[in-house]
């Protein structure tokens, strides 16, 4: 196989160039680009010269490149894919004469930052890991960028304070918390974004600071991100179920494995809801969202079709339990009659205590009703030492970091 770096370089860059040009118009009719100025910075930026050790068209496709792996071969890095580079820049917007921090180095998102703030703009780029900023010091000296990009090895929970405020600060590390230092390294019209961990969930996140210690935001894609290693690192736990079965919890939870083992090995009562939806709708990722926002007992269900009796959903379904965990109900949906790309929502009810089940579907009727179809939640997060009375009433989400509380706005 010829990698990028055996390439005869005399031909390479107009077939780069007819490669990128191929991808940033893939990008833009899926919608992942919408803006002129972040699909000209992908156009002006190669992305062969920072995924080096793949075939020229692995470089050009959209799709993480693994840089780091640990002794287990878990990915510790990567450059991350284009599509969620694209909309992770959307999100941010940066303008030129910015002053961007980015946390997680990979040399890619880097110079696309460059090529969007221009010479007039800074972007300072912090990685844990020195195996990554080595790496993505080398890829920058061959695009010609050393002198535009700084990088850095430390932990990125503390932002970078030296180079301190920034008009754009952005996570490209799944965090479970947002850091006090990077509301506080945040110029005061500046925007943060973050693929946020939401109660074992990935969401992508962007906040704008108000000026009175209160920063508010949404957007809520689903993604996918390592987790933050160093001082900030957190992790979900998983446990094992009934066979095939599994239930990921994230923070502190009331919740007994035993009992809850039991409860989902007897037979399962299905509860219909009448709220219907179409397949296009996509309405997976903020039914798990609402259900991570309302429920107090809340875990991702996972069942293998093949071993389990379980109907949960693919990838995962919105799990609840009683106060001894005797009870359990979750999420599961059915085809409606006549109609192959709609289905209706419902809850499987395992144990005797019917109101789990009765508040779930409620609350699906509660989303279908005033939520369907609408931007979704609001983030607020409150500098540390901000009275909770003052705080927005919602979903409080308990975690070290700066107070965030989740609220689901009507209108
Ligand atoms: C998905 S990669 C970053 C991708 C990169 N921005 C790009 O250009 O594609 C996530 C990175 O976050 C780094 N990381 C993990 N914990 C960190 C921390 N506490 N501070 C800074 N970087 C961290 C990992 O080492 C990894 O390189």
């Amino acid at each position: 196989m010829k990698t990028v770096s055996d390439r005869d370089v005399t031909d390479l860059a107009a077939e780069a160039a007819e490669l990128n040009n191929h991808l940033v118009s893939q990008l833009e009719q899926a919608g992942r680009i919408t803006s002129a100025t972040i699909a000209a910075a992908f156009r002006a930026t190669p992305r062969h010269l920072f995924v080096q050790d793949v075939e020229l068209s692995e470089a050009y496709k959209d799709d993480y490149h693994p840089t780091d792996r640990d002794g287990d071969g878990r990915l510790l890095s990567s450059v991350s894919a284009p599509w969620l580079v694209a909309q992770m820049l959307e999100y941010l917007r940066p303008q030129p004469g910015n002053a961007v921090l980015e946390i997680g180095s990979g040399g890619y998102n880097a110079a696309l930052l460059h090529q969007l703030v221009g010479d007039a703009g800074a972007v300072t780029s912090i990685d844990i890991d020195p195996v990554v900023t080595e790496r993505a010091h080398r890829c920058l000296r061959s695009a010609g960028l050393e002198d535009s990009v700084r990088i850095i090895t430390g932990d990125g929970a503390h932002g970078v304070p030296d180079a301190a405020p920034y008009d754009r600060i952005e996570v490209t590390v799944q965090a479970a918390a947002i850091e006090q230092t990077w509301l506080d390294q945040l110029a005061p019209n500046g925007v943060l974004v973050v693929p946020l961990r939401v109660r074992g969930l990935g969401r992508l996140v962007a906040l704008t600071p108000d000026g009175l210690g209160h920063y508010s935001g949404g957007g809520w894609l689903p993604c996918g991100f390592v987790a933050m290693r160093g001082e900030a690192a957190s992790s979900t736990q998983m446990h094992a179920l009934t066979p095939g079965a599994r239930v990921r919890v994230d923070g502190t939870q009331q919740l007994d494995i035993e009992a809850l083992t039991k409860a989902l090995g007897t037979t399962g009562t299905p509860c219909w809801s009448g709220v219907e939806v179409g397949t296009s709708e996509g309405t997976r990722p903020v039914i798990d969202l609402w259900f991570a926002t309302v429920l107090d007992a809340y875990g991702t269900l996972l069942a293998d079709p093949r071993t389990s009796a379980l109907r949960a959903l693919p990838g995962g379904t919105p799990l609840t339990w009683n106060v001894d965990s005797t009870t359990a109900a979750y999420v599961t949906m059915r085809p409606v009659l006549g109609h192959s790309d709609r289905y209706e929502y419902g809850v499987i009810l395992h144990g005797e205590d019917a109101s789990l089940a009765e508040a779930l579907v409620e609350s699906l009727r509660e989303w279908d009703r005033d939520h369907r179809g609408r931007p979704g939640p609001v983030l607020h997060v409150y500098d540390h030492g901000t009275d909770p009375a003052t705080m927005a009433p919602g979903r409080a989400l308990e975690r070290p970091g700066a107070p965030m509380v989740l609220t689901w706005p009507k209108d």
